[in-house]
């Protein structure tokens, strides 16, 4: 809602609806129980004595500049809806990325919302929702609309082969193809790439928050690589001595046990082979072709649905360290502003942040988290249960797009942790509709209702203006 003023305007936020009267409660139930029981009495003067009462919060105060509202409006000031014309002071920032349209109520208003893309993705988004509400939908859009623009380059792993669409609409359509690369580990279709990594690029590191190990175990998978360096995989098979090092025998066939179960592979009289996507062989150049082409600000695709959930993260672990190494690097030879953000997408996030994993030891996917935005490298976490991860994390978590959330305690999970003060809104997120969404950010002035839209028919309007621009440039 907006108050005018002489000089400058409030923008309030509607947070609670309740009913008034000026009848007191014992003689509105005396009424309703008379009417109950013998039938037609009705009050004098209803609509004058029975109505709603609507809460109000202000959220800003917009003069010459928009500012955080400290003062209250005038007494008896006139209220009234919003319209396209209060937001003018909302700017595109320079590295937009589209979200939807502004929302009142369940009402759509005509006027676009956009973030700033590189600020956002560097310093990491949540989407909570519970299922079915939008959340693969929301994060298909956000993937095409940036796959258009230059500035990011993502990570998505896949767990449900929904985003590049196979069969049916996806980003395999989007106009600018060769934004987009597709790994897949079976038949992947023309113009896609076939998943294969070499066993020589998995380092001790890449296990952490895959698997579960012991210290002794751990110790054993960084001793052997520390000896051995890129083959260290097989010198570990093969049993072989460490000069004054000793590993309990135990220690060694469990490691040895979790390995070959874990990467698919086949020891045999001091041969080794692999059947799954990790292999001997193939695969030496994959790891390095995908950082190329996330630092070219591509969309990196990579089906994961034919695996555990162990192995996802194991080769999302090897691709992120990889790129989050790279971007370290560039860091300290000062070449960083060139390069566009790097954003990890994760489908259920709590499975690398929840607090039971972190608490068996720390991973790539915490580190960037904590300071992933120092080197411009963020997380695009996804979850039905963001009261799993630790309250620092979320914290560090800086923008947060809340769809509708059906359980109190992950709503208030989301609201403690969230940069503006939602303690009034969970009646609000509780009753959000499939694709309606409160956006609270560091970087917007106020928590913003949003109406994400649906991709078919995005994508559908997308392709329109698209053919009228270039017509208009025709001409
Ligand atoms: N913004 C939206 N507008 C309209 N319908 C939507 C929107 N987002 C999602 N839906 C509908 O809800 C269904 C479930 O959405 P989905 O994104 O798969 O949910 P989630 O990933 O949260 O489980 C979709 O198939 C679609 O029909
Ligand atoms: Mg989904």
């Amino acid at each position: 809602m907006v108050i005018d003023h002489p000089h400058e305007k409030f923008i309030l936020q509607v947070y609670d609806l309740l009913y008034g009267s000026q009848i007191s409660e014992q003689n509105l139930e005396m009424v309703a129980g008379m009417n109950l029981e013998e039938g037609s009495f009705a009050i004098m003067d209803e609509s004058l004595r029975n109505y709603q009462l609507a809460f109000l919060k202000p959220v800003l105060t917009v003069g010459k500049n928009s500012k955080t509202c400290k003062k209250l409006p005038a007494f008896f000031s006139q209220v009234r809806e919003i319209s396209r014309e209060d937001l003018s002071f909302i700017t595109t920032p320079s590295t937009p990325f589209y979200l939807g349209q502004l929302r009142s109520g369940s009402k759509e208003l005509d006027f676009d919302i956009f973030l700033p893309g590189k600020e956002v993705f560097s310093h990491h988004v949540l989407i909570p929702a519970s299922t079915g509400k939008g959340k693969s939908n929301l994060m298909s859009c956000i993937l095409w609309d940036v796959a258009g623009k230059e500035y990011a380059g993502m990570l998505v792993l896949d767990p449900h082969d929904e985003y590049y669409g196979r069969n049916g609409k996806g980003l395999k359509d989007h106009p600018r193809k060769d934004k987009i690369r597709y790994y897949t580990p079976v038949n992947p279709p023309p113009g896609a790439s076939s998943l294969k990594i070499n066993i020589s690029k998995i380092k001790p590191e890449h296990f952490q928050g895959a698997i579960s190990l012991s210290d002794p175990q751990r110790q054993c998978l960084y001793v052997y690589h520390k000896k051995f360096g890129e083959n260290w995989i097989y010198h570990l098979l093969n049993e072989e001595k460490i000069q004054n090092v000793q590993f309990h025998e135990d220690t060694i066939a469990v490691v040895k046990r979790k390995l070959i179960s874990l990467l698919g592979l086949d020891f045999h009289d001091g041969q080794l082979s692999a059947q799954g996507i990790f292999d001997t062989i193939a695969g030496e150049s994959t790891i390095n072709d995908i950082c190329r082409e996330l630092e070219q600000g591509k969309i990196v695709i990579i089906d994961t649905s034919y695996f555990s959930g162990a192995i996802e993260i194991l080769i999302g672990s090897i691709i992120t360290t990889e790129i989050f190494e790279r971007y370290k690097f560039y860091k300290k030879q000062g070449q960083l502003d060139d390069r566009p953000v790097i954003s990890i997408v994760l489908e259920e996030a709590p499975r690398v942040l929840g607090t039971k994993v972190l608490e068996q030891g720390s991973n790539i996917f915490e580190s960037i988290a904590r300071e992933g935005r120092k080197f411009k490298v963020g997380l695009i976490a996804i979850t039905q249960l963001p009261s799993e991860i630790p309250k620092n994390i979320l914290a560090n978590i800086n923008t947060k797009i809340i769809l509708g959330i059906e359980m109190n305690s992950e709503r208030q999970a989301v609201i403690e942790s969230s940069p503006q003060d939602l303690s009034q809104d969970n009646r609000t997120i509780a009753s959000l509709d499939i694709g309606e969404a409160l956006v609270t950010s560091t970087f917007t002035k106020f928590a913003v209702p949003v109406k994400i839209p649906l991709f078919q028919e995005f994508v559908k309007q997308q392709k329109n203006e698209t053919v009228q621009r270039s017509y208009v440039g025709f001409q």
